[in-house]
């Protein structure tokens, strides 16, 4: 459609230029104007004319009577005006041509419009703390992340991933007097990252239980605990760089990536770089000196902050009294080394909205310290996930990890696979696509701001716009085309509207790749997948593809199929779904 689009309102700057005089309106800003109308029957692009009316100095109806006259191409069948719109009417048979053989063209790239070359983004994502639970609240960072990644590296952009892992923080320290009292190392080693998580919530709920012991009963007395003086203490020494702690650190940290990497792998992600918190503290000292040295910091309560009331904003805390960082302090230091590093045009957070607040704050910072990219950086939050209406409690170990979340979806999907493909391996292998799958496609059918909550039967049905069913309807274009033995051509045989549909719908596929990204909104490829599967099941129900007797015809369908299973394919994977060919 974008090409068409494009092609339409040249044809109008020049209409408009020789009937009205040079310079008025340009191509671009008609493009921008033109619609499709709701009812198809008023015509398949619109223009508004009274949109016209203050420029060209005419009432709409007298600027789209005299358009009408003017425009012609063989795309379209019929161009009138009606009160004051400006109707196109496509002729079905050369628009579905056309689309099948952009298609066909793009191959692989159908869909993108390369607005990315030469142009450099980094996208931090999925970043889970290390030795915390990996649990759905990381779904949305994780899958919409990648998401624009590929969507991104789509569009021609280079693009670096990157996983800033909390690898750093007083956690270590809890986690190190923990391991020392209680800890076993074969039992971590066979047991993985759970095992640091129970270590952790053990530990914490050590300290509060000593903290409510200390207070004797006072709820309002000082609250004191011997394990967690202990915890600061070893965090100390691994922060001074003492070998033991250092070793047992980077132990957890590899434990616990190698326990990801499991998760990452199931979705297909891989990340280019592994920098996390850690990375950053011998880059921070800089800018905590430039900051002063600027005059933007000032003492509060003994700590370092920068005022931001000036932009209603709290304070950014900079240094606590004891001159430790905090995150702020580090993700600036992470965007300047970013920057140095790679350049880039625009640097993406995806994190959820709880931490909106922070982003705008220390974006803020990076203004006031005169970085002149500030304006790269961009935050994308989303909302939050409950599983069946509850809520996640992350300190207590209440927790539904994504790996258990990914398990149970494969387990239910294999039950139902095992019927009609016995063999084990290969219903595995199908079960865990569309049971990962189903779990993406149903978190990224919302808008990312909405708070969603998880059921997994509806997850799961193959009835309903679900990943199931869209995956489902790919493998049956899939087996069309198996027993059809060839892609087909598009012919000069008349199409009907159901084949005419699915045309204008494979065509809308580049605006739509251009607008996820442009909103940063997965979810618009992935309603974009159910429009297209909705189209071409109504299409397959009702016209005959292999049985069709007019050959010309059945030609042409075939190659509808094809590019739809084209298109399907290249939109579930930028939503980081597989397209398993058989089902
Ligand atoms: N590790 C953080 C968390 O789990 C997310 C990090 C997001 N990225 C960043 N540059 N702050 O909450």
């Amino acid at each position: 459609m974008l090409t068409l689009k494009k092609k339409t309102s040249e044809l109008l700057a020049d209409a408009i230029t020789q009937k009205f005089g040079e310079g008025l309106v340009s191509p671009d800003e008609l493009f921008r104007m033109l619609e499709y109308p709701p009812d198809s029957t008023m015509g398949d692009l619109a223009l508004p004319c009274f949109r016209l009316s203050r420029v060209l100095r005419r009432s709409p109806v007298q600027i789209a009577e005299a358009l009408a006259a003017k425009v012609k191409c063989a795309e379209f069948s019929a161009v009138t005006a009606v009160n004051g719109y400006l109707n196109f009417k496509i002729s079905p048979t050369d628009f579905a041509k056309r689309v099948a053989s952009d298609v066909t063209k793009g191959g692989e790239k159908y869909g993108s419009s390369m607005r990315g070359v030469g142009k450099t983004v980094v996208l931090d994502y999925s970043s889970p703390n290390v030795a915390k639970p990996f649990h759905i609240g990381h779904l949305g960072t994780t899958v919409i992340g990648h998401s624009l990644k590929l969507l991104h590296e789509f569009d021609g952009y280079s693009c670096v991933g990157i996983n800033y892992i909390g690898d750093w923080g007083t956690q270590f320290g809890k986690l190190i007097v923990a391991y020392k009292l209680w800890g076993n190392r074969e039992q971590i080693e066979k047991g993985g990252v759970d095992e640091l998580v129970k270590l952790y919530v053990r530990i914490n709920n050590a300290i509060k239980d000593e903290e409510i012991a200390s207070q004797n009963g006072n709820p309002d007395a000082p609250k004191h605990s011997d394990l967690g003086d202990a915890s600061r203490a070893e965090f100390a020494r691994l922060e001074a760089g003492d070998e033991k702690n250092l070793a047992l650190w980077r132990w957890f940290v590899s434990v616990s990536l190698l326990e990801y990497e499991k998760t990452y792998k199931q979705l297909g992600i891989e990340f280019d770089s592994y920098k996390g918190e850690s990375f950053y503290t011998d880059k921070m000292p800089a800018q905590v000196e430039k900051l002063r040295n600027m005059g933007l910091l000032e003492i509060d309560d003994g700590a370092s902050i920068v005022n931001l009331d000036k932009w209603n904003m709290p304070v950014c805390l900079i240094l606590k009294s004891d001159g430790t960082t905090l995150y702020p302090t580090r993700d600036i230091a992470a965007a300047v080394y970013r920057q140095d590093t790679y350049k880039f045009d625009k640097a993406i957070y995806v994190t959820s909205a709880a931490q909106t607040l922070h982003f705008a704050q220390w974006f803020k910072v990076v203004e006031l310290m005169g970085y002149e990219w500030y304006d790269r950086l961009v935050h994308v939050p989303y909302g939050t996930v409950s599983i069946n209406g509850a809520k996640l409690a992350t300190r207590t170990g209440n927790v539904i990890l994504l790996k258990d979340l990914f398990a149970e979806a494969i387990s239910r999907v294999a039950e139902i696979t095992r019927e009609k493909h016995p063999d084990e391996a290969e219903c595995m292998e199908i079960a865990e696509k569309v049971g990962v799958g189903a779990v993406v496609f149903y978190y990224l059918s919302n808008n990312r701001m909405r708070d969603i909550n998880f059921i997994m039967e509806d997850a799961l049905s193959f009835d309903g716009n679900t990943g199931p069913y869209v995956q489902y309807t790919y493998a049956r274009t899939c087996s069309v085309l198996e027993r059809a033995g060839t892609t087909g051509e598009m012919t000069d045989a008349p199409l009907g509207e159901l084949e005419f549909t699915l045309a204008k719908t494979l065509a809308l596929f580049p605006e739509k790749v251009a607008q996820a990204i442009d909103e940063y909104e997965p979810s618009v490829v992935t309603r974009y997948i159910l429009d297209l599967a909705a189209d071409f099941n109504r299409f397959y129900h009702e016209c005959k593809i292999l049985s069709c007797e007019d050959e010309a015809l059945k030609s042409s369908r075939i190659a509808l199929t094809s590019a739809t299973n084209r298109v399907l394919k290249t939109a579930l994977r930028l939503i980081c779904m597989q397209s398993p060919e058989k089902i």
